[in-house]
């Protein structure tokens, strides 16, 4: 695993902010809750890449009930730190899900536009009911009315890195989440 203490990205410094321990910990307890929600359900979890393939690869892996998975690719950043404020599709989904339960699952809400596009997209396909999961989320910069189910971190304003998670494609190896350093932020 590679996880470092400080990283330097696309020449940006980093700083750890979330360890792999408390991660580890706080998607047990995530997979625990889903596993006793959805029991019965055979939920099918949808990934939002490319940010959300090893939160949801982890989570998974503590469901013990029936489910499936599929993937969805949006993208609004592009290259920057801040969001383009534009959703871009890049991936349609291949499940049918009218009347099934959806899971949607990503790695951070921030201002709320690409998960409230996610939530309108599903919806016309009439699924039986639709959730969402997040690791992460900015609540202060969240600026769309979004309903999220399950949180792992509610986190400050702050851009970061790792666990799937990029800074111009770059850092999504790392196995655990790494902050902006503060003398870089703004
Ligand atoms: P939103 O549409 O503004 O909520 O942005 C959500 C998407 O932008 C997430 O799915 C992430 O892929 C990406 N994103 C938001 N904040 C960060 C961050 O701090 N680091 C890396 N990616 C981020
Ligand atoms: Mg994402």
């Amino acid at each position: 695993m590679y996880k470092p203490d400080h990283v330097t990205c696309n020449n940006e410094k980093f700083d750890l902010y979330i360890s792999k321990s408390q991660l580890d910990e706080r998607i047990a307890e995530l997979g625990e809750q889903l596993d006793r929600d959805y029991a019965d359900k055979r939920p099918i979890l949808i990934g939002i890449l490319n940010g959300a393939y090893i939160f949801l690869a982890d989570l998974m892996r503590h469901l013990t009930i029936p489910c499936e998975v599929d993937f969805i690719k949006l993208s609004s950043y592009g290259d920057e730190k801040v969001s383009s404020g534009k959703v871009t599709e890049r991936k349609e989904l291949d499940a049918q899900i009218e009347n099934r339960h959806v899971v949607l699952v990503e790695d951070i809400v921030d201002t709320g536009l690409s998960m409230s596009y996610m939530i309108n997209k599903m919806k016309d396909r009439n699924p039986k009911s639709i959730s969402v999961v997040t690791l992460l989320h900015k609540k202060v910069a969240t600026k769309y009315d979004v309903n999220l189910n399950y949180v792992g971190f509610e986190i400050p304003d702050r851009f970061v890195l790792g666990y799937g998670m990029d800074y111009a494609q770059e850092g999504r190896n790392l196995a655990q989440i790494y902050a902006l350093s503060d003398n870089q932020n703004g």
